[in-house]
């Protein structure tokens, strides 16, 4: 080991880095919104557009982060100078601890609401809604209350703050280790529980039966935005994470995991939601209100539903803290190793300022409600600018980077480094050459002109 890498610190054991990695792409992506695109563009054909985006664009791009993070044992920014140094390539790395930054200070606000119904859950605040209409307002009326919003976001930026403090080791390693598989177990329990449920079948056959005809050309660019989310791909999350490899680790089998548990993950979510909305005659349609609205209304009529109500609440906050560590740890990596920062003092600073960053998204619901420009709130920008324009242009240069400029030969070396045979390379130089930026540029294009 390395004298710089020791003070980075490295991946102790193989399956913590899966944990962790999974940790990262598992989150809000997953659980709150993977069901609610699904329902409102018509289910099971959209199901599957995702999962070819998946397979072409999500696997290809995953490999190239973690095999560009594990080549330099450096952050987003640091990685592409040493690749190519004094090129404009490293304006990749910039762009990704920019989208980091931005990312995390409404996501930690999601994150609160996530936590206050964990609280809410636990009180019987959340049990007794007579119909969803009553959730829905309850929940506006929660969202809209700066007092609450802003403490819940607070309590939650301080988690990520905890835990990323302590480093790869000690805190975002341990943290997913334990978090991870009782997620899966948390869910497998939901699932059971909605699938018996009384007219749970027809919400199988709206998520697995796909119906061509209510596919649009938007929505398989929205199918491909969310593969990209889902993965925390495009700004180099999983660069950060594959920087603390050891170059024993296998490459293709980790991108394999990474890939198949967040899929499973969003795949498992859906099977809890859909049987759970039919059974209670409710529209898949609901939007983005679906988790925190309608869910406690579905709990309030199920028996056992006030256990439930606690599970789903405890379960999307674990996914959402593990996803918002890998957030700060991109843009504390860049500090620790491009500005000389030790990590207490770049999580602690990092932290407290996307924290005030996220005041006004937080009151975008309540008090900011009508400070709009062009229509949309401080918390709608912060998120378009991030989600819509820079993950997915960093994940088409970063696959250009990797397929034309440092080349999938120095790639496929770096994959091969430990006597792993990379079974699977004929595929992967084809999808990240030809496919992968390709399909990304047209979700771009189709981001800025939505119209045409
Ligand atoms: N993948 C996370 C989710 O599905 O919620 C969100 C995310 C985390 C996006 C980390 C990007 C990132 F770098």
């Amino acid at each position: 080991m390395t004298e710089a890498n020791h003070k980075r610190g490295l991946w102790a054991t193989r399956m913590g880095f899966i944990m962790a990695a999974s940790g990262s792409a598992v989150g809000l992506g997953n659980v709150w919104k993977f069901p609610y695109i699904v329902g409102e563009n018509g289910g099971g054909a959209f199901v599957l557009v995702y999962l070819v985006c998946i397979a072409v664009v999500g696997l290809p791009i995953m490999l190239a982060e973690f095999t560009i993070g594990r080549k330099t044992s450096l952050n987003p920014v640091g990685a592409f100078h040493q690749l190519k140094p004094n090129t404009p390539w490293v304006g990749i790395g910039f762009m990704g601890v920019l989208a980091g930054f931005l990312i995390l200070s409404f996501y930690g606000v999601v994150g609160g609401w996530t936590l206050a119904y964990v609280v809410k859950s636990l009180t019987h605040t959340i049990d007794h809604f007579a119909n969803p209409g009553e959730a829905g307002k309850f929940f506006g009326g929660f969202i809209g209350n700066t007092g609450e919003v802003v403490f819940y976001h607070a309590v939650f930026m301080g988690l990520t703050i905890a835990i990323v403090i302590k480093g790869v080791h000690g805190g975002i390693e341990k943290a997913c280790d334990i978090l991870m598989p009782t997620l899966v177990v948390m869910l497998v329990i939901l699932m059971v529980r909605a699938l018996t449920l009384d007219g749970a079948m027809e919400g199988l056959r709206f998520y697995l039966y796909p119906d061509f005809s209510k596919l649009s050309g938007q929505s398989v660019l929205l199918a491909m935005g969310q593969a990209f989310f889902s993965l925390s791909l495009g700004m180099g999350a999983m660069i950060t994470y594959g920087s603390y490899l050891p170059a024993k680790e296998n490459l293709t089998s980790a991108t394999l995991y990474v890939v198949l548990f967040d899929t499973l993950i969003a795949l498992l979510m859906g099977l809890v939601i859909f049987p759970a909305v039919f059974a209670m005659g409710l529209e898949p349609t609901e939007g983005p209100g679906l988790v925190f609205s309608v869910l406690p209304a579905v709990f309030t009529g199920m028996p056992m539903g006030w256990i439930a109500s606690i599970i789903f609440f405890i379960l999307l906050a674990i996914a959402a803290l593990t996803s918002a560590i890998s957030l700060l740890e991109v843009v504390v990596a860049y500090f620790i190793d491009q500005k000389g920062w030790g990590r207490q003092k770049a999580v602690l600073v990092m932290g407290l300022v996307i924290f005030a960053l996220g005041i006004p998204s937080g009151l975008s619901f309540g008090l900011l409600a009508d400070a709009r420009l062009f229509g949309m709130t401080f918390f709608d920008h912060v998120d378009n600018i991030s989600s819509n324009y820079l993950l997915p242009i960093g994940g088409m240069l970063t696959a250009i980077f990797v397929a034309w400029v440092w080349g999938t030969r120095e790639a496929h070396r770096e994959i091969e480094r430990h006597e792993t045979t990379f079974h699977w390379a004929a595929y992967w130089e084809f999808v990240i050459r030809y496919i992968a930026p390709v399909a990304v540029a047209i979700v771009f294009l189709a981001k800025i002109f939505p119209d045409s």
